[in-house]
């Protein structure tokens, strides 16, 4: 027997309560369910108005809901939950039935789920989903793998549900099979934490330098929004420095306990790039930033160590500072972008997803945490050169990395003579140095490696591997 819903939704915590209450809105029969059924009765009770809902108590209503081929969507917890999940729906599903994975998984599961069902006729499509519970409800960045198949019965529904850009385009493709869209979660993620820590150091110099309070670099951070930073987290930032603890008077962002936490994309993101020989500094740093923070013993250092006098700019002094932390930010972000696009692509080349970069920059232009204007750029750059490894091949960001890189330089320098962290500026600016520069220090790593462990060497003017000896008379030898 088949049922009516077109789609279902399993595990109705916020991020599936209001995705349930999207497709609903969109006209699509949602079937619910939850493992206590309180939140299914909840969601009904107050938002059973907005659509057709059949709300279902057991697993076998649930599956039973459902028209055929069944689409269920699973929003748990990602790992174990996951897969007892996927334990207790798949044995009632049939050849062509879609499970759906919404959660933040790590790819290499998605892979493996794939597989594992795929072997049972059941597609499994990993998706990423971005935009928190707003973006859930209202339309997020979605970014499904899977099957060709699934996408073609499940692709316009999530195109109904998704943001749409400014242009109108859904911010959502099928980004290719098994687990490339848990992937390109993944790295927008990474991108996320670089993006919120070069946004955190530009308000720390702001505070320190400039010597502005919370709610003037508000301003700062809402004018900035005007222009090429325009983007969600930019915006945000303004609102969270504007707020005031109600508690107590001062700045909300006086009174939080500067420890940052991750559930772990973040890290998962540098983890992969490790593992792709991916140069990911910029977003690694922006993990270890969030994991010093957390280092409270480490942290009880800042009672002993010494750092270079505070020096504190005049009004003039501090308002061309702010321009050019401006620039910093914008420049470091441009590389941030590069390195997890490049990991992008190194994972597609891996893993043989074939993932079109554009199309990835071009869903991340509405719904998503990391939601800019600049992502038109990115797309349109990708839309010209398909095969662009990293956005400073592109003639365009390069040259707008070239106006920046004098107050990018100023900005660093500043930082580190008066001791305020910047590590994703100051690794962002190493990055672009190093693809700049004519020679690196690596012929000379390479020099000590074949010194003290015979590991060979290439040389500029021939082909062939070479060996010195470095313990005789230093002649060289081809190997
Ligand atoms: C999104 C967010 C979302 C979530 C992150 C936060 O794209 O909507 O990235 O996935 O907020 O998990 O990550 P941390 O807890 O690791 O900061």
């Amino acid at each position: 027997m088949s049922g009516t819903a077109q789609i279902g939704v399993t595990g109705l915590a916020v991020m599936g309560r209001n995705l349930a209450r999207n497709f609903a809105r969109n006209g699509y029969t949602v079937a619910l369910h939850n493992r206590t059924a309180a939140r299914t009765r909840e969601l009904v009770e107050h938002f059973g108005d907005e659509g057709d809902f059949v709300a279902t108590g057991s697993a076998e209503d649930f599956v039973a809901a459902l028209e055929r081929p069944r689409r269920l969507v699973i929003m748990v917890k990602a790992g174990e939950a996951t897969d007892a999940v996927i334990g207790e729906f798949a044995p009632l599903l049939e050849n062509g039935d879609v499970i759906i994975d919404g959660g933040n998984a790590h790819f290499e599961d998605t892979r493996r789920r794939e597989r594992e069902l795929r072997e049972r006729g059941i597609h499994f499509v990993g998706t990423g989903i971005s935009g928190g519970e707003e973006g859930a409800l209202d339309g997020p960045s979605i970014m499904p793998g899977g099957s060709e198949e699934s996408y073609a019965s499940l692709g316009p529904m999530l195109e109904k549900i998704s943001a749409k850009a400014k242009d109108g385009a859904p911010c959502v493709t099928h980004v290719g099979p098994d687990g490339a869209g848990h992937f390109v979660k993944m790295t927008h993620n990474g991108i996320e934490y670089a993006d919120m820590q070069l946004i955190g150091e530009a308000y720390q110099l702001l505070r320190d330098v400039a010597g502005y309070s919370p709610a003037r670099i508000a301003d700062i951070f809402r004018t900035w929004n005007t222009g090429r930073l325009e983007s969600y987290l930019i915006e945000i930032t303004a609102e969270v420095l504007s707020h005031v603890d109600g508690a107590t008077g001062k700045p909300f962002v006086d009174v939080v306990l500067d420890r940052a936490e991750q559930k772990g994309t973040g890290r998962w993101t540098v983890q992969i790039a490790l593992d792709l020989g991916v140069p990911v500094s910029g977003i690694a740093e922006a993990v270890f930033a969030r994991s010093v923070s957390g280092h409270a013993d480490l942290r009880d250092a800042s009672r002993h160590l010494a750092g270079p006098a505070a020096r504190t700019l005049g009004e003039d002094e501090a308002a061309a500072f702010a321009d050019r932390v401006e620039q910093a930010l914008y420049a470091s972000k441009i590389v941030a972008y590069t390195q997890g696009f490049h990991e992008i692509a190194a994972g597609s080349e891996q893993y043989g997803w074939n993932i079109d970069l554009g199309a990835v920059a071009s869903i991340w232009r509405g719904g998503c945490i990391i939601r800019a204007a600049f992502l038109d750029r990115i797309t349109g750059a990708y839309e010209a050169r398909p095969r662009m490894v990293g956005l400073l091949a592109d003639r365009g960001f390069a040259e707008e990395i070239a106006a920046a890189q004098d107050d990018w330089r100023t900005v660093v320098a500043t930082a580190v003579t008066q001791g305020v962290p910047t590590p994703a500026f100051a690794a962002a600016l190493a990055y672009y140095d190093s693809l700049r520069a004519e020679r690196l220090p690596a012929a000379l790593t390479q020099g000590q490696r074949d010194y003290f462990g015979a590991h060979t060497y290439r040389r500029t003017d021939r082909d062939g591997t070479f060996h010195t000896l470095w313990g005789g008379d230093r002649t060289e030898v081809e190997s």
